[in-house]
C-alpha cells in the first residue's frame, strides 16, 4: 500500500495541531499517511499547491492567510466553500480534477450540536466578528435554523458587507451598544484572544441561560471565555472540538472513512 500524501498549507505554520489529528486518524482504520506542516510564502500559494499535487499528494488542509486563494486556486468549490469564498480542504480525483471544500462550518455545528449538546433550532445567535473565520461559519449556522443570528463587529461596515453577501432573513448586523435580551449563544469569531484582547461588548448580552462558545482555544481559558465567565454565562466551550471536527470531514472527504473524535479531543486537550 503507497503512503497517501497531505498537509497543512500556512503562514506561520509551526503551531499547527493537524499532522497529529489526522494521524491519529490514519491509526484508527490501520492508515499509512504523510501529513505534514507546509510553510508557504505568502506569495506562493498556487506554485506550491501545483507542485504538491502534481508530485502525487492526495490532498491538503488550508489554514490562514491562504483560504481564499486556496478557492480561487480550485476547480470546483463546494457549495459551503462557496458560500465562504474560502476553502480549507482541498482534494484532487483520479480524473485530476482539484477540488475545494470547507469544513470549518459543519466542524463548528457538529461540535455545538453533537458534542456539547446545544440546539441551534429557535435560537437567538450573537456571533463577534466579520473576518474569514466567521464567514466560513455562516452558512452551516444558518442551516441549524437559528430565530436569529446577529453579526457584532469592531468595523461594523465590514459586518454589513458580509450580511449583505449572504441575503438571508434571520441574519442581522447590531452594534457595541446594543441594548435587548440576552442571547442564547454567543459565539467568538474575531482573532482579539491572540492578542490577549477582548471584543468590546456589554455584559448584558449575557444572562443566565446564555451559552458562550470561543472559536479559538488555549492552554488557558482565553480572555473571552473568562469573560464570559464572570459575566455570569452557563456554559463556555473553547474551539478545540471545533478544530478536531472539522479535521474530521476533511478526512472523510480525501479517504471516504468516518473516524471517532472524542478521544482525539481528549488527547489534544491534555497535551495543551
Ligand atoms: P480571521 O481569518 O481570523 O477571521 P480576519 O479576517 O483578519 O481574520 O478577521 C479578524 C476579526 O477579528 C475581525 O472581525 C476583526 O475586527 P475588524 O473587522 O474590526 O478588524 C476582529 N478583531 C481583531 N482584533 C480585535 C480586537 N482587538 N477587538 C475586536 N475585534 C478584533
Amino acid at each position: 500500500m503507497t503512503t497517501a500524501r497531505l498537509a497543512v498549507f500556512g503562514n506561520p505554520i509551526g503551531h499547527s495541531r493537524s499532522p497529529e489529528i489526522h494521524h491519529q486518524f490514519a491509526a484508527q482504520h490501520g492508515l499509512d499517511i504523510e501529513y505534514k506542516p507546509l510553510l508557504v510564502p505568502v506569495d506562493g500559494f498556487d506554485r506550491y499547491a501545483r507542485t504538491f499535487l502534481t508530485d502525487g499528494g492526495l490532498g491538503f488542509n488550508v489554514t490562514v492567510p491562504f483560504k481564499q486563494d486556496a478557492f480561487r486556486f480550485v476547480q470546483s468549490a463546494s457549495p459551503a466553500a462557496t458560500m465562504a469564498q474560502a476553502v480549507n480542504t482541498v482534494s484532487i480525483n483520479e480524473q485530476g480534477m482539484v477540488t475545494g471544500d470547507n469544513t470549518d462550518g459543519a466542524g463548528l455545528v457538529t461540535d455545538l450540536v453533537n458534542n456539547l449538546g446545544w440546539e441551534l433550532e429557535g435560537r437567538r445567535i450573537l456571533i463577534l466578528g466579520a473576518g474569514g473565520a466567521v464567514r466560513g461559519v455562516l452558512a452551516s449556522l444558518l442551516s441549524g435554523d437559528p430565530a436569529s443570528i446577529s453579526l457584532l463587529n469592531r468595523t461594523t461596515s465590514r459586518a454589513q458587507v458580509v450580511a449583505s453577501h449572504f441575503g438571508d432573513q434571520r441574519l442581522g448586523v447590531v452594534e457595541a451598544h446594543l441594548d435587548g435580551a440576552p442571547f442564547d449563544i454567543v459565539i467568538n469569531g474575531t482573532s482579539a484572544g491572540l492578542n490577549g484582547e477582548l471584543p468590546d461588548l456589554p455584559s448584558h448580552v449575557i444572562g443566565a441561560g446564555t451559552r458562550c462558545y470561543d472559536m479559538s482555544y488555549g492552554s488557558t481559558r482565553t480572555p473571552f471565555l473568562a469573560w464570559a465567565m464572570r459575566s455570569g454565562a452557563v456554559s463556555l466551550a473553547d474551539g478545540l472540538g471545533m478544530l478536531v471536527e472539522q479535521a474530521a470531514k476533511s478526512f472523510e472527504i480525501w479517504f471516504g472513512l468516518p473516524v471517532t473524535t472524542a478521544p482525539v479531543i481528549e488527547r489534544l486537550r491534555t497535551s495543551l
